[in-house]
């Protein structure tokens, strides 16, 4: 796979960075219309959400998407070199796999996460949005995924 372009992927993120609680929200509120069997996967306590507002409104659920946002923040922090990150994000992979999550959700092309991640930056870039900036944050988060599904192997 192509390397993401750094400079476009740092440039990119600081429209984002400075409300990630609001755009993590954009990116999940998609990500359940388009996959809504997800949010049963999410369970603090034992409760179980009745709607992805409910879900979206809950303090633990705001602090997965901050966890989630750190994570994408970390990427591109490294994004010349994501080997860096591959140990931590092969755990990651694995912990999602733990709480139900199928591999498919992230799978690059037709997963429901990266699409809802891609019309994310979209809503807050809009024509900064250009088709080399989409490809190369396919390219990072490709990179991503690649390190994230060795938590998945063996299945
Ligand atoms: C299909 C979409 C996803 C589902 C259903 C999901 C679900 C969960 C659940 C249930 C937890 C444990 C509870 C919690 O910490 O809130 C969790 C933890 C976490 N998730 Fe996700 N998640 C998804 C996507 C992501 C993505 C895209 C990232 C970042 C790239 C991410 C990063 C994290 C992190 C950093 C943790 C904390 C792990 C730890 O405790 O060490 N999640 N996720």
């Amino acid at each position: 796979m192509d390397r993401p372009e750094p400079e476009l992927i740092r440039q990119s993120w600081r429209a984002v960075s400075r409300s990630p609680l609001e755009h993590g929200t954009v990116l999940f509120s998609r990500l359940f219309a388009l996959e809504p069997g997800l949010l049963p996967l999410f369970q603090y306590d034992g409760h179980q959400f009745s709607s992805p507002e409910d879900c979206l409104s809950s303090p633990e659920f705001l602090d997965h998407i901050r966890k989630v946002m750190l994570v994408i923040d970390a990427a591109v922090t490294n994004v010349e070199d994501l080997s860096s990150l591959e140990e931590y994000l092969a755990g990651l992979g694995r912990k999602h796999r733990a709480v139900g999550v199928k591999l498919s959700s992230f799978s690059v092309g037709d997963g429901t996460v990266g699409e809802s991640l891609l019309y994310m930056l979209e809503r807050c870039l809009g024509p900064a949005f250009t088709p080399a900036v989409r490809a190369a944050w396919s390219q990072l988060y490709g990179a991503v995924v690649q390190a994230m599904s060795r938590g998945w192997d063996g299945e």
